[in-house]
Parts: structure tokens; C-alpha cells; sequence
């Protein structure tokens, strides 16, 4: 299994070569994305239609020959499997019917919420089929904190009042939440385990929104509970934890939530990685989306920086959040040739 580079490096070895691989590399950046896109009305059920979902996620490999795949499907569908009414409007995001309070829902949210997301595991069977065997297929979810601000909201936010206002007064239904999201996020990633994911990845997008004496409560110890759960179930997959915009927070997060990867944004200078996180701990990361938009000098410049910094540990190159709609797909393959050819 370890002949995989992109899987090698996650579970602590150091290769001559950085394997690389992309935030949101499978979207609406690709022609052939679009094309696909195009003849879908709707984002939900084309992210639960196999075939479509394992083509999609197969597209960007085809094109850039990245290290590794990670499946076509959103953070969302968590929610709506939960029997939340979720939708994605052209223009505007998704869309989902706000909770009043955080005890609107009971566990009898979870009743057919495997049954609902069995065609993730049929798109992971079938992207296992079309991969090269040298790519590696990670599997994701949303992780709790960042799904509580969008099932909160109702939508995408600047500022996560709701979530935020929750946590200061209404802690005890917040638990009662969080470990719904729990038990869901862990029925999710045994899911896609059990299905053939290799490498399994929470995105925690909004810990940014995070006050930092709530962030052990909020972000590591749900963190912390989904990779015990996963473990218990037998699953040995690594787990990348991703929590975006955590600042300083990441260096208890390394210690206590026990996942075997840390995904960095690109606001964590990378030489600070290096000195204050666990030696040896591998991470991925973490060039600025926007520096794709053109690929001037100051892109090459903090390509090297990062190169040069995690030269001595583990390290999955990516970028610092997901990759932009508008960048031009000439500029991605400049910046994997400078990376592969440095
Ligand atoms: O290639 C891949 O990364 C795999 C698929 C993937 C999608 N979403 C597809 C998608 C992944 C890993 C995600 C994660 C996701 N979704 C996150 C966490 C990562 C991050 O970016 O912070 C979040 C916060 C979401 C929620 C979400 N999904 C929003 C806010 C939106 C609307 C804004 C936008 O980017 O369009 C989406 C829609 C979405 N998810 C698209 C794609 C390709 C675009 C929808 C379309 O094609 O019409």
C-alpha cells in the first residue's frame, strides 16, 4: 500500500520528491468540469450520482498528474443527510433552512443517514477503478464547528454571529450539537474508509471564527473524539486535520486531537510550522490560491520558502485553502513543474 507517494508521505516518511495535490482541484477552474456541471440542475444530486462524481474527481489527476485525488462531494451533504433541506443556488452558495436553536434536532436525525450517503461509497468503489495505482484517494467531511456555522446561518456568513452567540449562551444545547455532529461525521468517514478512501481529511474552514479559549471545546476535542471514533471502528486510514485559520491554536491541536497530518492556510508562515509544531509531524500546505490568479515572481518566491522550510519533515504540497474559480489552468501547471523540477 505504501508505494503510494502521497501516502508514504502523510504516514511520516520523507521522499526525494514532494507530492502534490490541490484544495477544490476537482471544480469549476476545469473546462471539463463545467462541462459537466453545466448539464446539472442541481449540486446535490450530482454529487450523490457515481459516475458523475467519480469522473469529476478523476478529471484534475488526468490533467496534472497530481499525487493524489480526493473525492468529488461536499462538506454539506452531511447536513443533508441529517434531513436538513440544503441547496446550492448559482451565484450565491448554499442554502440551508436555519436552525433556531441548537437542540432543533435530536438523534433521530442520524435513522437513515448512512442510507443516504451509500452512493459517496459507490463513487469512492468507482474512482478506486479509474485511478492510476500510484494515486492515492482521500476521502473528507466537514468537520463539526464549521457545519454548525452553515446549519446555524442558513448560508455562508462573514462574521458567524449565530454559531459564535450559541457558544457563549447556549452551551449545553451546543454539546447536544456537537456530539450529533460527531457520531454523524464518524458514521460518514467509516463510510468512505469501508468504501477505499486511503487518506481521510476534515475540513474545519471557519475555525478562524473560533474565540481562543473556546477552541479545545469547539475544534480539537470534536477533532479529537472523530479520530478516536474512526479508530475504534477498526478504520487505520491517516487523518489529515485542517483547521483553518487556528493561528497559534495549532500547536495544542498537533499534541491532543490525535490526527496524523496537519493541512496549513496560508496565513501560518511556514517557518513558524517548522520550529513549533511536533518534529517529524507531516503537513500539508500551504501557497496563497490568489498567487495562482498570475504566476509572477512572488508565486516562485513563496514556493521556495515553503519547499525550504519543511525540507527536513514530511510534506505534502498544496495550497492554503481551496483553489479559485477564476485561475487561469496554464498557471497550475507552472506551478507544478517549478515544484517538480526545483
Ligand atoms: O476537488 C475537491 O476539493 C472535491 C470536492 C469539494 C467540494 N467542496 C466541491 C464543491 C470539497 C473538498 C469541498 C469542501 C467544502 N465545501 C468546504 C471546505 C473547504 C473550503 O473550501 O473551505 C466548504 C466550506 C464547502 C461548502 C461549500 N460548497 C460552499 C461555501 C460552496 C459555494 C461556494 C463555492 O465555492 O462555490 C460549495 C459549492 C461547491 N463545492 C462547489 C464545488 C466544486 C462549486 C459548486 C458548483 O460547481 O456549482
Amino acid at each position: 500500500m505504501i508505494d503510494k507517494l502521497f501516502l508514504s508521505t502523510i504516514t511520516g516518511n520523507k521522499s526525494q520528491r514532494t507530492p502534490i495535490w490541490m484544495m477544490r482541484q476537482a471544480g469549476r477552474y476545469l473546462k471539463e468540469y463545467q462541462l459537466i456541471r453545466s448539464a446539472q440542475k442541481d449540486f446535490i444530486t450530482f454529487c450523490l450520482n457515481p459516475e458523475k462524481a467519480s469522473t469529476v474527481t478523476v478529471q484534475p489527476i488526468t490533467r496534472y498528474a497530481f499525487d493524489a485525488a480526493i473525492i468529488f462531494s461536499d462538506i454539506l451533504i452531511v447536513p443533508w443527510a441529517m434531513n436538513r433541506d440544503v441547496r446550492f443556488q448559482t451565484g450565491i452558495g448554499p442554502l440551508l433552512n436555519p436552525m433556531v436553536k441548537p437542540d432543533d434536532i435530536n438523534k433521530s436525525c442520524l435513522n437513515d443517514f448512512e442510507q443516504k450517503l451509500l452512493p459517496v461509497g459507490e463513487a469512492i468503489k468507482l474512482t478506486k477503478a479509474l485511478l492510476p495505482k500510484e494515486i492515492a484517494l482521500i476521502g473528507f467531511a466537514g468537520a463539526p464547528w464549521t457545519l454548525i456555522t452553515y446549519m446555524a446561518e442558513g448560508k455562508s456568513s462573514r462574521d458567524f454571529q449565530k454559531a459564535r452567540l450559541w457558544a457563549w449562551q447556549d452551551a449545553k444545547a451546543l454539546d447536544g450539537l456537537l456530539e450529533i455532529l460527531i457520531e454523524a461525521t464518524i458514521l460518514f468517514l467509516c463510510l468512505q474508509a469501508r468504501s477505499g478512501a486511503e487518506c481521510l481529511m476534515l475540513f474545519d474552514s471557519w475555525a478562524s471564527a473560533v474565540p481562543a479559549s473556546q477552541r479545545d471545546w469547539l475544534v480539537t476535542k470534536p477533532t479529537a473524539a472523530i479520530v478516536k471514533g474512526v479508530r475504534k471502528q477498526g478504520y487505520k486510514q491517516p487523518i489529515i486535520g485542517f483547521p483553518k485559520g487556528f493561528g497559534d491554536g495549532l500547536i495544542n491541536f498537533a499534541n491532543e486531537s490525535g490526527v496524523d497530518a496537519i493541512g496549513l492556510d496560508h496565513s501560518i508562515n511556514p517557518m513558524w510550522a517548522e520550529k513549533n509544531l511536533p518534529k517529524n509531524l507531516p503537513v500539508q500546505g500551504n501557497l496563497d490560491p490568489i498567487s495562482l490568479l498570475g504566476s509572477g515572481k512572488e508565486m516562485f518566491r513563496d514556493i521556495d520558502n515553503i519547499l525550504e522550510a519543511f525540507h527536513n519533515r514530511p510534506h505534502i504540497f498544496n495550497l492554503g485553502h481551496g483553489i479559485t474559480p477564476q485561475t487561469p489552468v496554464e498557471n497550475v501547471q507552472i506551478m507544478i513543474d517549478y515544484i517538480r523540477n526545483r
